[in-house]
This record gives structure tokens, sequence and C-alpha cells, in this order.
């Protein structure tokens, strides 16, 4: 299927699902301590986006081919693990970090986001890929514009990780978003400049590439969704939607808690 292009109504749209997804991170943030299950953090996002906000959690049931029916409304996945964290009874503690991934559906559009945060203090090896990895993702925001194309995105992302000395994980990557939570195109996190689709306006998509401080190999666990780094390294992960716009680019899933672009992504 080919990429969808959305209109000013759809991107409008999307801007409501985009800021809505946002805004669940916002409300969730201040519940992320030392003694919280990741659980307890799925509980309160779902009455949130439910009842406060009227969305609907995009996780929540969700089946690709090949996948069982994710159970719960939120992804957490904590250090090592890499991304589709199923919430459960795991009780966070100090010196963890962990990605929230939150995407909801308003008014038949979805909006797609993630951010790391750190319980208690970081150790310095663990803020530093935090940093790295929050760093890449605004160096692949940064290449969206009319004209540039999908491997721009992937070598700034790829560039950055390698010089820091970490690896990009290959087996997820970002991905076309709008009235389904995974469309075309995909948005690989690593490749070479020039090479792949070119981006013109009304596309929609995500920027969320995962991050490891060792090796890039991942595993599946037993559970059939959650995915963690091989050799038990830390891994890390944020996300964002964005569109591509006549003037280059607008992100979708800001929101007042939103950490601003860093200084080497201006
Ligand atoms: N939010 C994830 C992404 O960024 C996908 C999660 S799929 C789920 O693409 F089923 F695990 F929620
Ligand atoms: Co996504
Ligand atoms: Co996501």
């Amino acid at each position: 299927m080919a990429v969808v292009l959305k209109g000013s109504e759809e991107i409008e749209r999307m801007r409501v699902a985009g800021r809505l997804a946002s805004e669940v991170l916002d409300f969730i943030a201040p519940h992320v301590k030392p003694g919280v299950s990741t659980g307890k953090l799925n509980d309160l996002c779902h009455e949130y986006m439910v009842a406060v906000q009227g969305t609907v959690p995009a996780p929540l049931h969700y089946a690709p081919p090949g996948y069982k029916p994710f159970p719960k409304s939120i992804c957490t996945s904590v250090n090592h693990q890499v991304c589709h964290g199923v919430p459960g009874e795991r009780v966070l503690k100090p010196g963890d970090i962990l990605n929230i991934d939150i995407t909801v559906i308003k008014d038949g559009f979805h909006g797609d986001c993630s951010r790391m945060f750190f319980v208690g203090e970081p150790s310095i090896q663990a803020r530093r890929l935090v940093e790295v990895t929050f760093e890449c993702m605004w160096l692949g925001i940064r290449q969206v514009r009319p004209g540039a194309r999908l491997g721009d995105i992937g070598a700034a992302i790829q560039g950055h990780a390698e010089k820091h000395g970490f690896s990009v994980v290959r087996e997820f990557c970002g991905h076309g978003i709008g009235r389904r939570f995974h469309e075309e195109p995909q948005v690989l996190h690593y490749g070479k400049p020039a090479t792949g689709l070119m981006l013109e306006p009304g596309m929609t998509f995500t920027v969320e590439p995962m991050i490891n401080a060792g090796k890039p190999g991942i595993r599946e666990l037993a559970d059939g969704w959650t995915i963690v780094t091989k050799d038990h390294s830390l891994s890390a992960q944020w996300e964002h939607t964005v569109a591509v716009t006549e003037a280059g680019c607008e992100v979708l899933t800001q929101s007042s808690g939103s950490q601003p672009a860093p200084a080497l992504a201006q």
C-alpha cells in the first residue's frame, strides 16, 4: 500500500491527536517515581485517556499480523528493554530508565510519541545514552523537508549514535501514521544520505530511534511483545510524530511538558 498524503484538514486532526498523546506524557510524568509499578502507570494513563481526554488508547488489543493482541494501553520499557514493554507488576527502582510510549486515537487519527524518564538518579552512562538518543531523534527530525530523502533521516541518526559508541536497533523503525497506527513508509533509523523515498508535503510519520549502549542485537521475550537487548545493555528511545510541510517540518506531538529541541539541533 502506498504512502497516504494528508490534506490540511487531516493534518489539523493529527495536530489534535498528537498534542493529546503528548499531554498523556505530561500527565504521567509526576507519577514516575521509585515504588510505582508499570501496571499502575498504565492504569493511570488509561483512565486519563478515556475519561479525561476522550481518546482511545491505540495499543490496547492492537494485533498486527503475527502478533497476539497487545494487552495494555501504553508501552513501558525499562533499562535493557528496547520497546513494546508490557506494563505489569514490575516496580520501578532508583536508577532505572524508563520509556513510556503513548499512542492515542482522536477523531479517527493517531498521535504517537514517547519519552524517557529517570527514576531517581541515573548512572552517568544511562544519562548520556538518554541524552544522545534525544539528540538522535531531533537530528533526524531536522532532516525533514520536501525534497529530502528518508536515508537523510537514517544517516543523521546513525552517525550521531555511532559517534558516541552506541548502536542503532535495526528491526524496528519509524512509520507512516494517520487513520492507521502503522502506515507506509518505513522510516529506518540508519542508512545513507540521498537515498530512499523522497519526502513531500502531506506525509506524516514518526521518528523514533531505539539506541543501545552495547551491541544492536535484540530478542523478543516469551510474552510475544517485549523487546530486549541481546547483550542486556541499556536501550533508550524517544519518539515524535511529524508532518512534512511546504516550509519543512511540523512536529505534531508537542505539549507544554515537551522538552525543547537540543542545542545541537536548533
Ligand atoms: N507505539 C509503538 C510505536 O511507536 C507501537 C506499539 S505497538 C503496541 O510504533 F501494540 F505495542 F502498542
Ligand atoms: Co511509533
Ligand atoms: Co510509539
